[in-house]
């Protein structure tokens, strides 16, 4: 089983997929973690993420096994993951990796669960379950903007909104493997919780599954 989880910064693709992947035994890959490893490996040398060269030697360094260097869930680190994800041989150097976890997941488990923005687009076009988990970019700013909060890490709502609107509009709009929603169940989150979101996302499951 292979469940492709696709969507916007913050909408709560990782809460869905982390459900999912205990639910089934499914091993779980966030891939933002890897765009976003790429990201700081770029700050941390103080080097321009615009430049594609750059960009793409340090995705072809990163060690997608061992992505545990540093903070990667600070909102430059998010926006820099942003700007090299539209490099596509930045995306072409983490697609392997990708498909390999998914199609080979460790540890014996029945399958896997990917969340990211072109999931079910590219990296696994045949994913057994396909969701796009989505909600209104107010909506997932004052989520993430009490996350930071609870986390003593200065900001403002506005500025939040902001960095989540800019984010959106490049994910979106870049040329290769934009974020879109592909032959996909859509999930919008506003105003639901947790559970409500996974009991929807199980409910599709079952139904696809008794087809
Ligand atoms: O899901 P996230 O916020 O951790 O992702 C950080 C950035 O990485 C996001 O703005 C776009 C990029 N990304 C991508 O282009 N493709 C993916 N499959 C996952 C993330």
């Amino acid at each position: 089983m292979i469940i492709a989880i696709d969507g916007p910064a913050a909408a709560g693709k990782g809460t869905l997929a982390r459900r999912l992947a205990g639910h089934f035994n499914l091993a779980f890959l966030d891939t933002g973690r890897l765009y976003r490893a790429v990201g700081y490996a770029i700050l941390q040398a103080g080097n321009d993420p615009n430049d594609p060269e750059i960009a793409v030697a340090a995705a072809r360094a990163l060690d997608p096994e061992n992505v545990v260097a540093g903070d990667l869930y600070t909102e430059q680190v998010a926006e820099t993951a942003s700007v090299v994800a539209a490099i596509a041989d930045v995306r072409k150097e983490l697609l392997t990796f990708q498909r390999n976890f998914a199609y080979h997941p460790p540890g014996g488990k029945n399958g896997a669960v990917l969340d990211g923005r072109d999931i079910a687009s590219v990296v696994c076009p045949d994913a057994t379950h396909k969701f796009f988990v989505t909600a209104s970019a107010k909506v997932r700013a004052r989520r993430r903007f009490k996350e930071l909060q609870e986390n003593g890490v200065e900001s403002t709502y506005a500025a939040v909104l902001a960095d989540i609107e800019q984010r959106d509009q490049r994910d979106r709009t870049r040329k290769v493997s934009p974020l879109k929603s592909v032959d996909a169940r859509v999930i919008d989150t506003s105003g639901k919780t947790p559970d409500a979101v996974f009991e929807e996302a199980l409910a599709h499951i079952e139904g696809e599954q008794s087809k």
